[in-house]
């Protein structure tokens, strides 16, 4: 399998950091030496996942070269679906991809590196030729505007790619991982309450809350795992560090790119990081970074990629792969 082709989209809509001292007690400097970041994109409230999503598929498809028509399968990584029921049909629909399956698949912060494992499996075993994925998220819905220690965190946006089979299978290595016993470090909780319908029957119906995190936790986790993950992909890819050209991480903070980055012994150069003018865009920030880069020229064909994402579930994953076709 080979990635052929990215696009991005973001909302129009920036908030900068001074924009932030409106609302929390916060300054630019706290926000920028803490995290890196400086302005995030946010979606209006008539903009919608889908829309976003679809007009970073549609340059994805531009760029590779290939029709919606000729799309077996679109997977959507998010979790900040329109619908409970799924966006990805509908994004098909958008498209008029009318040949491909549809559906969204849920890792958070890992959604995009998850899903490119998952696509690529579908390509091996010959299954589909052409796949669209898409992360994409709006978690400006689901931050506590008042709660100063995530609300500077988090942006809105979308980034998508095309996998498409080839001759010789560009995704090098990849490694994977959930802990579910450390689930209650960053939650976007559901909660009830009972309602009766009739005598003896109860069931619960109610809302989704607000992002609650456990900051300190999540970075402890992140500085140490992703390291890990990495290392084990690239064992299993039987390449050397020095053999990477470009580490894109999830982008969530300045200090954790670089904290890994410098336990890895990677260069400053090859490090990808856009996260000043987007924040943590959540499953987008992968794509979007690559995007980037890809458009500037910087990522060119037969590089050698590691992409690494990691957050909620707790979820951590790392994969490697040849950028081209
Ligand atoms: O997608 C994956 C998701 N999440 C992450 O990757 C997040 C990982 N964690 C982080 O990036 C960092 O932990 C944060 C950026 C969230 C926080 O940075 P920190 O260096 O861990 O700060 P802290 O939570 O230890 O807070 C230090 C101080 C506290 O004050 P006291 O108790 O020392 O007086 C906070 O109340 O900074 C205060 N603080 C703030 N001050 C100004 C927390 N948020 C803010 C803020 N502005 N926005």
């Amino acid at each position: 399998m080979a990635i052929t082709g990215s696009g991005s989209a973001v909302p129009a809509t920036c908030l900068d950091n001074q924009g932030l001292t409106k609302l929390v007690d916060t300054s630019d400097e706290w926000i920028t030496t803490r995290t890196g970041i400086r302005q995030r994109r946010l979606a209006k409230p008539s903009e919608s996942l889908t829309e976003l999503a679809t007009a970073a598929s549609r340059k994805a498809l531009a760029a590779a070269g290939v029709q919606p028509q000729e799309l077996d399968l679109i997977l959507l990584a998010t979790s900040t679906t329109d619908d409970l029921f799924g966006s990805a049909c509908k994004i098909q629909a958008e498209l008029g991809a009318t040949k491909a399956v549809a559906f969204d698949l849920t890792a958070a912060c890992s959604g995009f590196v998850f899903g490119l494992v998952t696509a690529a499996q579908y390509i091996r075993t010959g299954a589909y030729q052409n796949i669209l994925l898409i992360g994409a998220d709006i978690l400006s819905r689901w931050v506590d505007w008042q709660d100063r220690s995530t609300c500077i965190l988090f942006g809105d946006g979308a980034g998508s790619v095309v996998l498409q089979a080839n001759q010789s299978d560009r995704l090098l290595g990849f490694e994977l991982k959930s802990d579910g016993s450390q689930n209650n470090q960053l939650n976007l909780p559901y909660t009830s309450k009972s309602i009766s319908l009739i005598q003896d029957v109860n069931i619960g119906q109610g809302n989704f809350h607000p992002i609650t995190m456990n900051g300190k936790e999540v970075y402890r986790f992140a500085v140490q795992k992703v390291p890990e993950v990495i290392d084990k992909a690239l064992f299993r890819a039987n390449l050397s560090v020095d053999q990477i050209d470009w580490l894109i991480l999830h982008q969530a903070n300045q200090r954790i790119l670089d904290a890994v980055a410098q336990r890895l012994n990677i260069p400053e150069y090859k490090v990808i990081s856009n996260l000043a003018n987007y924040g943590n865009t959540s499953a987008a920030s992968i794509p979007l970074a690559l995007d980037e880069a890809v458009q500037h020229r910087k990522i060119k064909s037969g590089d050698i990629i590691v992409a690494s994402g990691f957050g909620a579930g707790l979820s951590w994953g790392a994969a490697i792969f040849q950028w081209g076709r």
